[in-house]
């Protein structure tokens, strides 16, 4: 009898959707591929993977750009800390290893951004080292395979599904065996409506076997994500816009947006907003960056956008400050700049401001 790790080997062989980067096996395009698939979609990656190694085709090319040249070629991508621990782990790689990914999993996982789904899938696909990579289409495959009622969140689940899956990695090619439990979960095993008919390891599936597929895997109940309420300021002067650069750490660290801060209570009303932007302008004139007399005598809500992340939500509203009298052009300080469209256009900017900055730059 063929085990189930070669059935699914060959089940892969003959199924497969062609993707660019399976017709590689350099390393480097490997794990540049793994790192974008990791929180987004096959088809929404694969141009930015086509862009990304044509500007930075090796890691001594990307470990000698510029961040924010790398930042701006993930714009859109989301997840921007895969960006720039991608270009800490390149210059790591430049200093350490001789600009090569080192095919033994205890350095790779040394590296920024590295975790155990990246260093396995790198290792398998690229090395073809019995190393798992677990995404949550093999969490999904497995934990049906198995009939594991535990939470797909819990630690237990999670090392059960990759154990079972390092078992079958001894028995097949582990670069196709890792890509065809992926490839199972994307196009069979699906989380609705899965064609159990199609799969070839469906045999041994406890799950199945207990008509019961769609009922695993088990999730706890879902934490809600916090809504977060910015007020942004909307500052034109003479065609240019004034923006602000993010801190260097933390969510979208680096980035450029427009100067806006946090409301620290739920929702908050539009002249509750408001007066966080004139706050914000008295404390900038406090610190001597504009002159006392530029502030506004009012301000208007102009525009609104949400954008989700996975634990939080943020509803970002833009205000227009209303002079009685045209003010003066305010200097730049170090972080705040005005910009024109054009300087806009070469600025890595998180997708909410994107969208909001678009009628700046028009169509
Ligand atoms: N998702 C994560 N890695 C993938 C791969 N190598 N092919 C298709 N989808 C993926």
């Amino acid at each position: 009898m063929t085990s189930y790790a070669h059935r699914l080997v060959l089940w892969y062989k003959a199924h497969r959707r062609e993707m660019p980067w399976r017709n590689t096996s350099n390393p480097y395009e490997i794990w540049v591929s793994e790192t974008m698939l990791q929180q987004t979609r096959v088809e929404t990656v694969i141009p930015y993977y086509h862009a990304f190694l044509r500007d930075f085709p090796t890691v001594a090319a990307l470990a000698a750009a510029d961040e924010q040249a790398v930042l701006k070629r993930w714009q859109g991508l989301g997840y921007y800390s895969r960006a720039r621990n991608l270009h800490r782990a390149a210059k790591v790689l430049m200093a350490d290893h001789g600009g090569e990914i080192p095919p033994d999993v205890e350095s790779f996982r040394k590296l920024p951004g590295v975790g155990p789904y990246t260093a396995g899938a790198v290792m398998s696909i690229a090395f073809h080292l019995p190393v798992p990579a677990v995404d949550g289409n093999v969490m999904r495959v497995m934990t049906r395979w198995l009939g594991i009622a535990l939470p797909i969140e819990t630690a237990a689940c999670r090392n059960q599904v990759t154990e079972q899956t390092r078992a079958w990695l001894q028995e097949a090619d582990p670069a196709a065996l890792t890509q065809a439990l992926m490839e199972l979960g994307a196009t069979v095993c699906t989380p609705r409506s899965p064609r159990c008919e199609a799969c070839p390891i469906a045999e041994g599936c406890f799950a199945n076997l207990r008509n019961a597929v769609e009922r695993f895997p088990v999730r706890k109940a879902k934490a809600e994500r916090r809504r977060i309420d910015i007020a942004a300021l909307w500052l034109e002067e003479r065609g240019r816009l004034w923006l602000e650069q993010r801190p260097d750490e933390g969510l979208l660290a680096g980035m450029w947006q427009l100067p806006a801060w946090e409301v620290h209570q739920e929702g908050g009303t539009e002249s509750e907003l408001a007066a966080l932007v004139r706050d914000g302008l008295e404390k900038w004139a406090a610190a001597g960056d504009i002159p006392p007399t530029q502030l506004p005598a009012s301000f208007a809500k102009i525009d609104e956008a949400r954008h989700i992340f996975t634990h939080l939500e943020w509803v970002v509203h833009v205000f227009r400050p209303i002079y009685t009298a045209p003010p003066a052009p305010l200097p730049e300080v170090a972080r705040r700049r005005k910009v024109n469209a054009e300087e806009l256009s070469e600025l890595p900017l998180p997708r909410i401001y994107e969208k909001l900055l678009t009628r700046f730059a028009g169509p």
